[in-house]
């Protein structure tokens, strides 16, 4: 299956990723985590960016559909992939339907992760990662049983520098102007379904994997 999560910062995305592709047994690529790998290994991509995210922007769209154009080219993206972050303009879904339509393919399901401002603000400003794993946790609404360590593999938690107050306020406003049209440009194509992200992270996943029964 071929499935892109959509869904402001903060909805769930990373968190409802990591089950959704287990359970279809396909690879998940968030190009957040791609960034975020290559600002830490220190690489030319990621020098570039880090200036974008810092800020609450968005990396430009060359630079971006590149990165996930050689990522779908790897043998393990070939029967199916879960999609995190990726497209987030509407040039990036152009991009993402061109380069599927040239493999012959195409994606099967938009999934929407629909959760209001105030409540994705309360999980990005208790968002924990963890260093070792890339598990997610937050202080209040999934936390790790020491403070500050991973209960998974017993790595350091670390907070995201794009998760201060004034960012999430920036990331928030981009999403509204850059990435909502998505909803319409993929409701056009017949793919997009929207469901509830709110309640506990299991229920979610369930909502989730029904939604994908039904129209995958
Ligand atoms: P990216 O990493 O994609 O960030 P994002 O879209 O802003 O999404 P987040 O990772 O912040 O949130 P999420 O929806 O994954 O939520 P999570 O599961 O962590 O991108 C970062 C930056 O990279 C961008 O700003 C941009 O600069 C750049 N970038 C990336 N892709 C790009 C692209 N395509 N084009 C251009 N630039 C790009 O959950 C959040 C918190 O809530 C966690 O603490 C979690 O434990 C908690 N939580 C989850 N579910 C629940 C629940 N049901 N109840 C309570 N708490 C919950
Ligand atoms: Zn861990």
């Amino acid at each position: 299956m071929r499935l892109v999560l959509v869904g402001p910062p903060g909805a769930g995305k990373g968190t409802q990723a990591e089950y959704i592709a287990a359970h279809l047994a396909v690879p998940k690529i968030s190009t957040g985590d791609i960034f975020r790998a290559n600002v830490g290994q220190g690489t030319p991509l990621g020098v570039e960016a880090k200036r974008y995210m810092d800020a609450g922007q968005l990396v430009p769209d060359e630079v971006t559909i590149n990165m996930v154009s050689d990522r779908l080219s790897e043998g393990d993206a070939t029967d199916g992939f879960l999609l995190d972050g990726f497209p987030r303009t509407v040039p990036q879904a152009n991009a993402l339907d061109k380069l599927l339509a040239d493999l012959g393919t195409g994606l099967d399901i938009v999934l929407e992760l629909v959760v209001e401002n105030e409540e994705v603000i309360r999980r990005l400003s208790g968002r924990r990662t963890c260093r070792g794993c890339g598990k997610i946790w937050h202080v209040e609404f999934d936390a790790p049983t020491h403070d500050g360590v991973c209960d998974r593999c017993g790595g350091e938690l670390f907070q995201r520098d794009d998760d201060k107050a004034e960012t999430i306020a920036e990331r928030l406003k981009v999403y509204a102007r850059d990435t909502s049209p998505l909803v319409d440009y993929y409701g056009a194509q017949g793919k997009l379904v929207g469901i509830d992200a709110t309640g506990p992270v299991e229920d979610i996943t369930v909502r989730a994997i029904d939604a994908l029964r039904s129209y995958g």
